[in-house]
C-alpha cells in the first residue's frame, strides 16, 4: 500500500511581498478580490498585509479576515510590541488567524540595519513572539535574511523562539542569495540541529534575485521545509518572490519526488493569475511557466505532430488541469443580465444591483463590438468600473485621434477634472504619444512615464487590449490600467487610471526597515 502523503502548506504573500513590487499598490477591494480568488485556490494561509503600515493596509486585512473563512489569514508584524497589537487587532474577527513577526539575524543586517548586538537580537525576537502568542495561538517567526546569517545563531534564537511559543520558522532568503544546494542543506541543519525543532513546521521564502527562488523552495521541501511562501505570478519585493503555481505543480507533477502534496485546487490557478495581472498591472511573460500565454503552445511541426499523435511527447501537464480550458466559457451580445451575473458570480465576483447595471451596460457597449466576451473580458470590465467607482479626479469626457500615414498623428482629448470639462490637443510621435501629450497638456502632472505595456486579453483581432501605465512622481510609482478593443483609447484609460492613483494617499512604509 502506498504511503500517504505528507501536507505542503502553502503560504500566499501576494498580498503583502507582491504588494511590495514597485507599482503593485492595490487598494482595499481589490485586495479583498484577490483574497476570495485565493480562497477558491484554496491556499492554506494568506498573508494579507502588514498592518502597522498604514490604516489603508490595517483595513484591508481586517476586511480580508472578516470575509474570508476557508484560508488561514496572518498579518506581518516587526519584532515590536506597536507592530504586534496592530496585527492581533486585525486578524481578531479571522476565522483562523496568524500573526507572522520578524527580525534580522545576519551580520550586515544586525549591524547595519537594527544596530543591535546578537543577545539583543534574540531578547527581541522572544519578546515579539510571547507577546504574539497573548493575541494568537499560531504565531510564525522569521528570522530576516537567514540565508545570510551565521548557523549557529540561527539554531540559538530559533531554539528560543520555538520555546517562546512559535509554531512555524520560516528561513528566508530576503536578497536571493542562495543556491538550491545549499539553502536545502541549511534548512536540513536547522531542522537536525535544533533540539526543539520537531515542536514547529520549518518553512521557507525565497526571493528570485538570481532567478532561483523556485528551486530554492523546492531543494527545501526536500530536506523537510512543510511550508513555502510564495505569491501568484512570483510577484513581490525586487525580482519577486517564488511562484505559486510553479511551487504546486513541480510538487505535484514530480510525485515521484516530492513525499508532500498541496490542497490547491490547481483549476484555479490561470483565473487567479490573471486576475492578479490585471489587478496589478504587471502582465504575464508569454514564455511564463504555467500561466503564460505560450506556456502549453507547440509552434514547431514536430512537436504539433507529436502531441496529437501522443499529448506526453510535449507536455508534461494539461492545460485544462491549471485552468486554462475552464476560461473558454463566453457570452455575446444576445446575453441577458442573468447570465452575465451568473458568470460574474462563477468568477467570484458578486456585484450589488447599481455596479451589475453599470458592468452590464458596458457589457453590452462591448459584445455590439466583439463577437465573443470571455471571462478576461468581464474581469477587465469589473476592475475599470471598480477603479472609476474609487474617488476620481480625472475621467476621459471623449477622444479623438487622427492617424494618417506621413503625418504627425493628432489628439483631442476632453477630461473632466473634478467634474469641470476640460479640452487639449497635441500631435505625437504616434496616436499613444498623442494622446498622452494631450491628456497631459490637461493634467499638469509632471509624472514621468517609466513604462506602456499592451497586452491583448484574448485571441483574434477583435481582442480586448489591455494596457499598463506606470507613472512615477516624487518617489512614487503607480500603475494604471485600461481596456478596450481600441488600444488607442485604452491606452488613454490606463494614463488617467494612473493620474488618479497618484492622488491616493499614499501611507506606507517598507516593512523591512
Ligand atoms: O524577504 C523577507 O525576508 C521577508 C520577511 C518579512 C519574511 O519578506
Ligand atoms: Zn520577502
Amino acid at each position: 500500500m502506498s504511503k500517504a502523503k505528507e501536507s505542503l502548506i502553502i503560504f500566499d504573500t501576494t498580498l503583502r511581498d507582491g504588494e511590495q513590487s514597485p507599482g503593485a499598490a492595490m487598494t482595499r477591494d481589490e485586495k479583498l478580490r484577490i483574497a476570495k480568488a485565493l480562497e477558491r485556490l484554496r491556499v492554506d494561509v494568506i498573508e494579507a498585509g502588514f498592518p502597522a503600515a498604514s490604516n489603508g493596509d490595517f483595513a484591508a486585512v481586517q476586511a480580508i479576515a472578516a470575509a474570508v473563512k476557508d484560508s488561514r489569514i496572518c498579518a506581518l508584524a516587526r519584532a515590536r510590541d506597536e507592530d504586534i497589537r496592530r496585527a492581533g487587532e486585525a486578524i481578531a474577527g479571522a476565522a483562523a488567524g496568524r500573526i507572522h513577526t520578524f527580525i534580522a539575524t545576519s551580520p550586515v543586517h544586525m549591524q547595519a540595519k537594527l544596530r543591535m548586538s546578537p543577545d539583543e537580537v534574540l531578547e527581541r525576537a522572544v519578546a515579539a513572539v510571547r507577546l504574539a502568542r497573548q493575541y494568537c495561538d499560531d504565531v510564525e517567526f522569521s528570522p530576516e535574511d537567514a540565508g545570510r546569517s551565521e548557523e549557529d545563531f540561527l539554531c540559538r534564537v530559533i531554539e528560543a523562539v520555538i520555546d517562546a511559543g512559535a509554531r512555524t520558522i520560516n528561513i528566508p532568503d530576503t536578497v536571493g542569495y542562495n543556491l538550491p544546494d545549499r539553502f536545502g542543506q541549511l534548512v536540513a541543519n536547522l531542522r537536525k540541529r535544533v533540539p526543539n525543532a520537531d515542536r514547529a513546521i520549518f518553512s521557507v521564502h525565497c526571493h528570485n534575485d538570481l532567478g532561483l527562488a523556485v528551486a530554492n523552495s523546492l531543494s527545501a521541501v526536500l530536506h523537510g521545509a512543510r511550508q513555502v511562501e510564495c505569491t501568484i505570478n512570483g510577484l513581490g519585493e525586487r525580482a519577486g518572490n517564488a511562484a505559486l503555481e510553479e511551487i504546486v505543480m513541480a510538487v505535484r507533477t514530480r510525485a515521484d519526488v516530492f513525499s508532500c502534496d498541496t490542497r490547491i485546487d490547481a483549476t484555479q490557478i490561470v483565473p487567479t493569475s490573471k486576475l492578479v495581472s490585471t489587478i496589478t498591472g504587471f502582465p504575464i511573460q508569454p514564455n511564463k511557466a504555467i500561466v503564460g500565454a505560450n506556456a502549453f503552445a507547440h509552434e514547431s511541426g514536430i512537436h504539433q505532430d507529436g502531441v496529437l499523435k501522443h499529448r506526453e511527447t510535449y507536455e508534461i501537464m494539461r492545460a485544462e488541469d491549471v485552468g486554462w480550458a475552464a476560461n473558454r466559457m463566453t457570452l455575446g451580445k444576445l446575453s441577458g443580465r442573468a447570465a452575465v451575473r451568473a458568470r460574474l458570480e462563477a468568477l467570484g465576483i458578486h456585484l450589488d444591483k447599481d455596479a451589475l447595471d453599470m458592468v452590464f451596460t458596458r457589457f453590452k457597449e462591448l459584445a455590439d463590438r466583439k463577437a465573443e466576451v470571455f471571462d478576461e473580458d468581464l474581469q477587465a470590465l469589473v476592475n475599470e468600473d471598480l477603479q472609476e467607482e474609487q474617488a476620481e479626479r480625472y475621467r476621459l469626457g471623449y477622444l479623438r485621434v487622427c492617424s494618417e500615414m506621413g503625418t504627425h498623428p493628432e489628439a483631442r482629448v476632453e477630461v473632466l477634472v473634478e467634474g469641470v470639462a476640460k479640452t487639449a490637443a497635441a500631435v505625437g510621435g504616434g496616436p499613444v504619444d498623442a494622446a498622452f501629450k494631450a491628456i497631459e497638456a490637461v493634467a499638469a502632472s509632471g509624472a514621468q512615464l517609466l513604462l506602456y505595456s499592451v497586452n491583448a486579453i484574448t485571441t483574434g483581432t477583435d481582442a480586448q487590449g489591455e494596457v499598463t501605465v506606470r507613472l512615477q512622481r516624487d518617489g512614487r510609482i503607480v500603475n494604471g490600467q485600461g481596456a478596450d478593443t481600441d488600444i488607442v483609447l485604452a491606452s488613454a484609460k490606463a494614463y488617467l487610471s494612473a493620474l488618479n492613483r497618484l492622488q491616493y494617499p499614499q501611507g506606507r512604509r517598507h516593512p523591512q526597515i
